[in-house]
């Protein structure tokens, strides 16, 4: 719902006096995190994301986009900023267009739209529906093609939190830093640099193979400098990265785990990039901070589940197990259920989870898959639950609830990835009592104890993964040591807040840097 009808300055009333709020905003008198102690020198912070899980999600960079704000607002000022796809316009809160944007290049005019969550969140909608308007996922239609014009649409977005952060548009609020997110957010921290603004710019790095790679003919559109095509700029192999263009032009890097901030400077997981990023390694300029998860993971009061429980309540956790095999059509069975929740791309290490199915099936296994992604592992996964009628069962789709309750049903997660950056589904299912399976690499190998909250394989091997599932079938037939490892996996201390002090004191230096007149 968009209301055009607002005055020009009404952003203003909105900084410090939340009763002169204009007509139609929601006065909900609390702002994120106010029960916490607040900082009275608040930086200003445009967090600059494709995805925001309350709205639109594809995978985890929705859920750190929602969850992260809100864990840094007794800290920080912190307001996201999301392309208007239909998933947000059409969303039950209210949007108030702020601000308008002028076109640039091949880049058309927008309008920047303010939507007030319930809990203060404060989200910038940039509303250009010839862009965003479109029946689909955030990057492409729903058959999986990615957007012939995604260079278009997600310049777009880097140049309006560049205009933003040099205070055009009649938004009244400028940030102090803008932290913009894998490649889509790219061009925000380049624009920013072209212009010659000091404002600082962070990058994180969610997924370092997702690159946003275009042509070299696509610079005029964008306006993109003669200059930026160098090694030192945005040039890849001879094309444009808006991913590099993120890595090369913010004042720091960082990405979501300690253990991916060093791989991806090794040429097995740089994507070509490992050179440049090793190089910002040794200045010091990329680190890694782990992401956390929300509080409404909480298997006792999950309003997803139907059937809450706490630790130790086994029983319950059972009658989650039999709903899991009801909704896939599992028979009723005493072996050990696992699950796969994921999206269905290489990445994911799916091909090795074909390659373990006979094998946990003839060991008394089930599995529950659901995911949505490549249709060739999309029709893999259709493949392996019809060789195997009431043992393995699947779902094409993406659903929150079915996941929810696969984290509460399943013994086991399996997440053989070839990579990770951090991986959020591991610790879902671990604070849901499912012990992962997974291959030992990036934000696994961080939040995974081998043997003690779960099983971690070295190589991306059907052998090696193999034997951690010996492992897993053997902790299932002990039961005492099934249940104590599910307690130190449901009580592992995954939250925002251990990410939310290293962000805070990165953002404090790099604003300082910023007045200093670092960039
Ligand atoms: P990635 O971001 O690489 O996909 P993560 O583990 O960080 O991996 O995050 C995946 C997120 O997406 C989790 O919240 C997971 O529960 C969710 N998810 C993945 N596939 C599905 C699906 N088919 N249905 C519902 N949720 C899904
Ligand atoms: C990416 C990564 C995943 C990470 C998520 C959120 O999608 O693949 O490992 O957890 O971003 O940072």
């Amino acid at each position: 719902m968009i209301s055009a009808a607002v005055e020009p300055h009404a952003e203003i009333f909105n900084l410090d006096n939340r009763e002169a709020l204009p007509p139609g905003f929601i006065n909900t008198g609390k702002t994120p995190g106010s029960q916490r102690g607040q900082n009275p020198h608040k930086r200003k912070v445009l967090f600059v994301t494709s995805e925001f899980a309350d709205l639109v999600k594809t995978g985890g960079l929705g859920d750190v986009s929602a969850a992260l704000p809100r864990a840094m607002a007794h800290l920080h000022d912190v307001r996201v900023l999301i392309p208007g796809y239909p998933q947000v316009v059409n969303s039950d809160s209210p949007i108030h267009i702020v601000g308008e944007l002028a076109g640039h290049a091949a880049l058309p005019p927008c309008k920047i739209g303010r939507m007030d969550l319930p809990d203060g969140l404060v989200i910038y909608v940039l509303i250009c529906p010839e862009l965003y308007e479109r029946e689909g996922t955030p990057y492409g239609d729903n058959n999986g093609r990615d957007w012939s014009d995604n260079h278009i649409r997600f310049a777009r977005l880097g140049l309006a939190a560049a205009d933003i952060a040099a205070g055009e548009g009649m938004i009244h609020w400028r940030p102090d830093l803008v932290h913009a997110h894998d490649w889509p957010a790219g061009l925000a921290p380049a624009y920013m640099h072209w212009r010659g603004l000091n404002t600082a710019t962070l990058f994180t790095i969610h997924n370092l193979a997702y690159q946003g790679v275009f042509s070299r003919a696509c610079s005029p559109e964008l306006a993109i400098p003669e200059h930026a095509m160098q090694q030192e700029g945005m040039e890849f192999y001879g094309k444009l990265s808006f991913l590099k263009a993120g890595l090369a032009y913010s004042s720091h890097i960082t990405t979501v785990s300690a253990t991916y901030a060093q791989e991806i400077t090794t040429p097995e997981f740089g994507c070509g990039l490992d050179g440049f990023l090793a190089s910002k390694a040794q200045q010091g300029l990329l680190g890694g901070i782990p992401n956390g998860i929300d509080e409404s993971w909480d298997s006792a009061t999950d309003s997803h589940l139907q059937h809450n429980f706490s630790l130790n309540d086994w029983e319950g956790k059972a009658r989650n197990t039999d709903q899991v095999r009801e909704l896939f059509g599992l028979e009723p069975s005493e072996g050990p259920l696992f699950a796969v929740v994921s999206r269905l791309v290489y990445q994911k290490g799916l091909d090795l989870t074909l390659g373990v199915a006979e094998d946990i099936v003839r060991q008394g296994g089930q599995i529950a898959i659901i995911g949505r992604g490549e249709p060739e592992e999309e029709q893999a996964m259709r493949e392996l639950a019809l060789r195997h009628p009431g043992r393995i069962g699947v779902r094409i789709g993406f659903n929150e609830t079915d996941a929810r309750r696969m984290f509460a049903g399943s013994d086991f997660l399996l997440m053989p990835s070839r990579y990770e950056p951090c991986g959020l589904s591991q610790m879902y299912a671990q604070r849901f009592g499912s012990l992962p399976v997974a291959r030992k690499t990036g934000g696994l190998a961080d939040t995974i104890e081998d043997g003690v909250t779960g099983f971690l394989f070295e190589a991306s091997t059907v052998e090696s993964y193999r034997a951690a599932l010996e492992r897993a079938f053997y902790t299932y037939s002990k039961k005492d040591l099934l249940n104590a490892m599910r307690c130190l996996s449901m009580t592992q201390p995954f939250n925002w807040c251990q990410a939310v002090e290293p962000y805070a004191r990165l953002y404090e230096e790099l604003v300082c840097q910023a007045h200093a007149g670092a960039y």
